[in-house]
């Protein structure tokens, strides 16, 4: 098992104020084979959810085990490890950049890892190699680059800590249309080559149906709902959860109910067309 949360409660103080965010929380992820996507309406507690995973909030009541660290934990635990083995790609990563160069900025966290010298620039021209930076932009600042390739950097810079388990915060948000389908494609790719679970928190259903093997929906700091994408968008409370369906899905829902063409769950609009083109004869 990879993570596993265990009836996980968490409250932010404040000075006078205390909010809870997360409620009795269970949860499992195996560190193999999965995309999980997690949605839910603003402020339902997700990038709480996660910022659990690498040990950034540590539970009030219940408990976190990240592979073989359990959090809270009477003992000193070595928070680097566990933030090594679960990458977290925060919400606009690329305000994180800091190094005066590309290559630099990636190499700054195996560094501070101590991974032995001589694997630190190799991991990390692997990782730009991964994101799809080219070695020309090396030895280039950061801060010269577009925001597509300044989130590209970012990302490299989490992989390149060989996390087993990476989670992303938003990654396609603020990216212009083109340049979130060529990222996802992009982790989708990583995915596909070293079957890391991946957990990708979006507000965007047709990139969550398109790419999630698995989806948990969040709402008032509760998991109201964890399973297969199928499930969820057939599910009879479906319109209680503050989501939408992906394009591809209200689509065959219109065509199912204007020209009785069999309904099927279908997650990309290329999957209609083809549907279309076979069916719309019959
Ligand atoms: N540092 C903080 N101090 C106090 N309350 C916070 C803090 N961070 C988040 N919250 C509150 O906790 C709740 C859950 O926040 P969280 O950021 O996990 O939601 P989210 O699902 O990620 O939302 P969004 O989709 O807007 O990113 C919200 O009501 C938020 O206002
Ligand atoms: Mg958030």
């Amino acid at each position: 098992m990879g993570i596993q949360f265990k009836e996980v409660t968490f409250r932010y103080k404040g000075f006078k104020t205390e909010y809870q965010a997360l409620d009795q929380v269970n949860l499992e992820i195996a560190s193999k084979g999965e995309i999980i996507g997690i949605c839910g309406h603003t402020g339902s507690g997700k990038s709480t959810l996660v910022q659990h995973m690498n040990g950034l909030l540590q539970a009030d009541l219940g408990t976190v085990t990240v592979f073989d660290i359990t959090l809270p934990s009477k003992k000193k635990v070595k928070l680097n490890s566990l933030r090594r083995r679960v990458g977290l790609v925060f919400q606009f990563p690329e305000y994180q950049l800091f190094e005066e160069t590309i290559l630099k900025d990636v190499m700054f966290g195996p560094k501070n890892l101590k991974m032995k010298e001589e694997d630190i620039e190799k991991i990390a021209k692997e990782s730009l190699n991964a994101v799809g930076i080219d070695a020309s932009l090396y030895d280039q600042s950061p801060f010269r680059i577009s925001g597509g390739q300044m989130r590209r950097v970012a990302i490299a810079g989490v992989l390149a800590m060989q996390p087993d388990i990476l989670v992303l915060d938003e990654p396609t948000r603020g990216l212009d249309p083109v340049g979130q389908k060529e990222l996802m494609a992009m982790l989708y790719q990583i995915h596909v080559e070293t079957q890391m679970t991946m957990l990708i928190i979006s507000h965007d259903m047709d990139l969550l149906g398109q790419y999630a093997t698995r989806m948990i929906v969040m709402k008032e700091g509760k998991k109201l709902f964890d399973g297969s994408k199928d499930l969820l968008f057939t599910h009879p409370d479906f319109s209680d959860m503050n989501l939408d369906y992906p394009t591809s899905i209200k689509v065959m829902k219109y065509l199912n109910k204007e020209i009785s063409l069999p309904f099927k769950m279908l997650y990309s609009m290329e999957d209609v067309l083809t549907y279309l083109e076979a069916n719309a004869h019959e």
